[in-house]
């Protein structure tokens, strides 16, 4: 009988990745996105195998729409074996600019949405694990953004930092129930997604146009006020030059298939380790937060794990 994985965010980059390889690998797989039937690459690994590839409509920003999106995956599969927390939005620009709607928005979906799908999966997970004897999994796609902080990625920064620390409190409480959980921390821009497309529409639109090396309109503006907004622009500018060398661009940059991997490796590992980095070596934030021992730091994971016992 094959195990059952539920993917959110599953139409493009890191999720389809993940998709794909799980269903290659004989898994039943719950693709959840906001509108399934746009998806031509999910609709065609439906058509090789109907049976196994379950598409469900579910946006994070609608609480309504995640209970009916597990329902449809247990009444198919009866059960979920691993919950893969993968969607995600990254709302850029300067903090003082952006509006706290925005930051809502970036909540929502990063924060509020997951964390909410995870506790009404938990029931699935800990039956499944029950039933199996085997374990069931709670994998979620962090960021480097989770770890370490630079600017105009405030808001990303927030919801990442925020989800990081509810998953690792989430792997000390439901170790108990049979479930384990477990992080995968793409770090540095991942080639292959459609993250940077999918969020300009987002972005603050001074830095959008400075990044596009265009000089934005500002002479409607109080003199003030210009000057201020004439600085952000400028630093803008600079600031994105500067992250760009740690984008997909980058040499070495890893791929969101690289990433995938990765979660198969985490999912089949059958052990408790809580965080797998992929893209971390040479990168310098995390090497200067973490020193030589990047992406090992089941030391400070198992004291706690130990503390509980
Ligand atoms: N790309 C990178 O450089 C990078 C680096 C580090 C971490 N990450 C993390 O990797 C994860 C996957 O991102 P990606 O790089 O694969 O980018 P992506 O191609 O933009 O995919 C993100 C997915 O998030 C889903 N999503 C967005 N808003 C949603 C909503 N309201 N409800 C449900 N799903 C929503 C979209 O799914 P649907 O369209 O299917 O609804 C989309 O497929 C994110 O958590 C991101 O923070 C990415």
């Amino acid at each position: 009988m094959p195990r059952t994985i539920f993917v959110v965010g599953s139409s493009s980059g890191i999720g389809l990745e993940i998709v794909r390889l799980f269903f290659l690998k004989g898994w039943n797989v719950v693709a959840a996105s906001r509108d399934p039937s746009t998806s031509e690459e999910l609709q065609g690994l439906q058509a090789q195998d109907p049976e196994r590839l379950l598409l469900v409509a579910l946006d994070l920003t609608n609480q309504d729409t995640l209970a009916p999106a597990l329902d449809a995956a247990t009444r198919m599969y009866s059960t979920i074996d691993v919950l893969l927390n993968n969607a995600g939005i990254n709302v850029l620009g300067a903090f003082e600019l952006l509006s706290q709607e925005k930051l809502r928005k970036q909540l929502e979906v990063n924060f509020f949405g997951p964390a909410q799908l995870t506790r009404l999966a938990i029931p699935y997970l800990r039956s499944s694990s029950n039933e199996s004897k085997k374990q069931s999994l709670i994998v979620s796609i962090g960021s480097g953004s989770g770890h370490f902080a630079i600017p105009l990625f405030s808001y990303y920064t927030a919801s990442k930092f925020a989800f990081e620390g509810l998953t690792e409190a989430l792997h000390h409480e439901l170790a108990p129930q049979g479930i384990v959980v477990k992080n995968v921390v793409p770090v540095g821009g991942i080639k292959g997604t459609k993250f940077g497309a999918n969020n300009l529409p987002e972005a603050e639109p001074l830095l959008v146009s400075s990044f596009m090396g265009q000089q934005p309109d500002l002479s409607g503006e109080e003199p003030d006020r210009r000057k201020v907004l004439e600085k952000y622009v400028a630093e803008g500018a600079r600031t994105m030059a500067k992250t760009m060398t740690l984008s997909d661009q980058a040499d070495g940059a890893k791929s969101a298939a690289d990433v995938a991997t990765v979660v198969w490796e985490a999912v089949e590992a059958g052990d408790e380790r809580f965080r797998y980095f992929v893209g971390a070596e040479g990168n310098p934030f995390v090497e200067a937060r973490y020193g030589g021992a990047v992406g090992d730091d089941e030391k400070y994971m198992s004291k706690t794990r130990q503390f509980f016992a």
